[in-house]
């Protein structure tokens, strides 16, 4: 699959093996533009020596994706359940193309946020969670501030599933809990409910001394789930 984004050298070009895609051809084609758009939101913006984080990475088409972005970083990939033949073929081809540095781990992200240091090792230059569902998107920008990553970029996902309590309790968001559960649940069809949540969880970042924005990264087409927000510590 071929994944195109603009870094401020012009057009890249990647080729990302078939395997770490979804198998169905409208659902392969949207990963790839969001692979795509990922890529250009961090491209220039992360460290060329160091650690990349991608939680939640699922088969890995971004995980792998970075590693050939960013050859000379070592990339993680981990997920709560193992893809075995997806990241072997990850794996696979950036060897055959004389790369080795791209390591995929199982690990439930909702302990690893107890104990960061026994998967990342240092202190990361990214750390990115592409569709993380419900309160994992917000253990990822844990993980991030608790790791200092340099770069966070997070698109959420699963609103619905995300819980006003660890909003609250764990990322200090201030609003009700009624208001919070309506928002959460408004975000499941509303770009604009989206941004709202995207701000809260940003403000988590910045009382750790990120500065954030927060946006759109997609047309509708290519995810319902589209409000992202980035940081830079
Ligand atoms: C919507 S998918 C997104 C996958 C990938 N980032 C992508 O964009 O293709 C969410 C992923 O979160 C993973 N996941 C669910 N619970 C998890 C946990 N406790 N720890 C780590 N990953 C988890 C799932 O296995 C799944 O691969």
């Amino acid at each position: 699959m071929l994944v195109t984004y603009r870094s401020p050298q012009g057009e890249e070009r990647l080729w990302v093996p078939d395997d770490t895609f979804p198998r169905s051809g409208r659902d392969a084609w949207r990963k790839r533009e969001q692979v795509g758009a990922v890529l250009e939101a961090v491209c220039c913006k992360v460290r060329r020596d160091g650690l990349v984080v991608d939680a939640c990475c699922g088969k890995g088409a971004l995980t792998t994706a970075l590693a050939l972005a960013f050859p000379t970083c070592d990339v993680l990939g981990f997920d709560g359940v193992g893809f075995d033949r997806a990241w072997r073929s990850g794996r696979r081809y950036l060897r055959d193309v004389g790369l080795g540095n791209l390591r995929f781990e199982v690990m439930d992200l909702h302990s690893l946020v107890e104990d960061p240091w026994s998967l990342v090792p240092e202190e990361p230059v990214l750390v990115v969670g592409l569709h993380p569902c419900g309160t994992l998107s917000d253990r990822v920008l844990r993980l991030a501030v608790e790791t200092d990553a340099d770069v966070v970029l997070v698109v959420p996902c699963c609103y619905g599933r995300a819980s006003p309590r660890v909003l609250r309790e764990e990322l200090g968001v201030r609003e009700r809990v009624d208001v919070l559960k309506r928002a959460l649940k408004e975000a499941e069809g509303s770009w604009e409910a989206q941004l709202l949540v995207c701000r809260w969880r940003a403000s988590y970042l910045e009382e750790h001394g990120y500065s954030v924005r927060v946006g759109l990264l997609f047309d509708e087409d290519v995810s319902g789930r589209r409000g992202f927000l980035i940081g830079f510590s």
